[in-house]
């Protein structure tokens, strides 16, 4: 038996646009529908509890985006890497992942501050074989994948992410079970891409255009072969269907101003 999954996610009472640290949050200030929003999460949520535990951080006044619990950090069994983000906008939510991860009984492996790293925004293990996809190049700082590789001794795949409006990994690569890979190849420099393809078989690649891509059909929570999303077009559905998944689309255009979609306001607890 599999341990149960628990999924991490923080309520959006907080939750607007405040400031503007990727593409998505331009022209956007102040621009969120908080009751629609409320009502997205608490559809995502009400949709993943079918499926697995929901344990809840608690929201922070002034912190609109810890609703981003991906961005908390990156768990390996009872191991925790906090995130040190990038932008000082963020940089206030640590404090608050850190004392989740140590009143939860996570060990918190040391990270120099003087390298950012967004958590499981920009580090994702394959489900087909042992292997941790990092990304860096906007948020996470290029020294990462290597730093990652050594701490938690699991081979790690490099990814140099190259288009602004996909900036973290979670926004254009999702690793689903049984080694199949839904990512955007545009969203990576030439050599990440070959590498992903050298790691990848052709059978089990599914790459998506950019009209689905742009609906963060990449930022996908996948758990019990169900595949939650924001949007995907009908075809991406039916390819989806044909590996075996169950799309399941869960509304979020308030968290899209800010960049952000179901993978990004989710993070899972247990990773063997
Ligand atoms: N506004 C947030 C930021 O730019 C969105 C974070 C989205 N999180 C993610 N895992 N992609 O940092």
């Amino acid at each position: 038996m599999m341990t149960p999954q628990t999924v991490l996610m923080c309520p959006p009472d907080h939750f607007e646009i405040a400031y503007v640290i990727n593409p998505w949050m331009e022209g956007q200030f102040a621009n969120t529908d908080a009751a629609l929003a409320r009502r997205q999460w608490d559809g995502l949520r009400a949709a993943l509890e079918r499926h697995a535990k929901v344990a809840l951080e608690p929201p922070q006044r002034a912190l609109p985006d810890i609703v981003f619990t991906a961005n908390a950090g990156l768990v390996l069994g009872k191991k925790v890497i906090v995130s040190r983000f990038r932008s000082p906008e963020r940089r206030g939510e640590e404090p608050h992942h850190r004392a989740f991860f140590a009143d939860n009984g996570f060990e918190i492996l040391d990270w120099p501050s003087d390298i950012p790293f967004e958590g499981a925004g920009d580090a994702l293990f394959d489900r087909g074989q042992s292997l941790l996809w990092a990304g860096h190049g906007f948020r996470s700082a290029a020294a990462v994948p290597a730093l990652l590789e050594k701490l938690l001794g699991r081979k790690t795949a490099a990814l140099n992410l190259v288009d602004p409006r996909f900036y973290h990994l979670d926004t254009c690569l999702c690793p689903l079970d049984g080694g199949y890979l839904l990512y955007f190849p545009p969203a990576f420099e030439e050599r990440s891409r070959a590498l992903i393809e050298s790691l990848v078989a052709p059978s089990k690649r599914i790459a998506v255009e950019e009209e689905d891509a742009l609906k963060f059909c990449c930022n996908a929570v996948d758990l019990d072969g169900h595949v939650f999303v924001n949007g995907a077009s009908d075809s991406l559905r039916s390819r989806l269907r044909g590996a075996g998944f169950t799309p399941v689309i869960t509304p979020l255009s308030e968290f899209m101003k800010a960049g952000g979609a179901a993978k990004c306001l989710t993070l899972k607890l247990v990773e063997e």
